[in-house]
């Protein structure tokens, strides 16, 4: 690790609170001067670091930090990247090589991607952005367990950390209070000889505190945050207890009776948009790949595909997504 890095993970483990040049300098057998330097480098890389002259600097984010995952995830490699176009596509580049486990963290995302060729805005330090590097032995058409696993396994990583109580928006969005806090995106390669799953790339997205700022102003009127004010270090246990819940789903638990006790979409009227063509329906539930039962205006059950639609709900406060 660079020694800018080192400074990093050592401010970023007790934020809000003032450490000092000295001891800084010292943990890393380095001069006071060098830790200065260190500092300007992460300030100009866009982390609120307060200094003074006399008492030391004081880190105001609450970013992951590579230590602190290990220490909770010892057994999983994690990479933590300052910034990176998109983690689901660094891990697919990488594909051929990559093992199953291996997780990429970005504290900022310049090329975020969404579902349904959407972007996913990704701004410096307020969000995780985060992908897994899985081999499931899985057909193609199972693939879309990957996402409905994840989504439980975000809702219940909230609520560790929340008194609030978190839902899914089918198939992939976590809302929270009214507002989308979290999109997960699953990418796969699939042998098309045996329509069996060669690698799977899950990518979860979440705003742990609004920007400076305020959110974009394309996803303002959706967007909200797990967290208020940045208090403390929650980052590395946060994105832990994701990865926690979903393998223990990965690995066999069940979960898709808390998806559909979480599902915000049942019950309610959607417009759905499928080849091209507005459709609406009252959704009945969700089966047990992940499919969206609706039924039809004239009393027609039929199941939605993850791929093939883009769901609207558009009575009360939830548009897009
Ligand atoms: C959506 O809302 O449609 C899904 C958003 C998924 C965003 C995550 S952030 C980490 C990973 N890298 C990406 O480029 N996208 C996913």
């Amino acid at each position: 690790m660079s020694v800018t890095d080192e400074v990093l993970e050592i401010l970023a483990r007790d934020p809000q609170k003032t450490l000092s040049g000295e001891m800084i300098a010292q943990q890393l057998q380095i001069s006071r001067n060098a830790v200065w330097k260190a500092v300007n480098t992460l300030k100009k890389q866009g982390f609120h670091i307060t200094a003074s002259t006399n008492s030391g600097y004081c880190f105001c984010d609450d970013v992951v930090t590579r230590r602190g995952m290990q220490a909770c995830l010892p057994d999983l490699e994690v990479r933590i990247l300052n910034s990176v176009s998109s983690t689901n596509s660094y891990l697919k580049a990488e594909a051929e090589t990559n093992r199953e486990g291996l997780v990429i963290v970005a504290r900022r995302q310049t090329g975020g991607r969404g579902r349904m060729g959407r972007s996913f805005s990704s701004p410096p330090n307020t969000g995780l952005y985060m992908s897994l590097f899985l081999r499931p032995a899985m057909q193609a058409e199972e693939a879309v367990r990957i996402t409905t696993m994840a989504a439980v396994a975000v809702c219940r990583a909230i609520e560790a950390f929340t008194e609030q109580k978190a839902e899914i928006k089918w198939v992939n969005d976590v809302f929270l209070a009214g507002k989308k806090v979290c999109g997960i995106l699953t990418e796969a390669s699939v042998n098309v000889e045996n329509g069996r799953i060669e690698y799977a790339i899950l990518g979860i997205g979440v705003n742990l505190y609004e920007p400076e700022g305020g959110f974009a102003a394309e996803i303002k009127g959706v967007a909200g945050a797990v967290f208020g004010e940045k208090t403390g270090h929650y980052a590395d246990r946060f994105a832990c207890e994701i990865l926690r819940q979903f393998f223990s789903f990965y690995h066999g638990q069940p979960y898709i009776e808390e998806y559909r006790a979480r599902s915000l979409l049942t019950g309610r009227e959607i417009v759905y948009s499928m080849q091209g063509e507005e459709r609406r329906a009252t959704v009945v539930g969700v089966d047990d790949n992940g499919g969206l039962i609706v039924r039809n205006t004239v009393g027609e059950l039929s199941v939605l595909r993850s791929g093939e639609v883009s769901v609207r709900y558009d009575k009360g406060e939830i548009k897009n997504g």
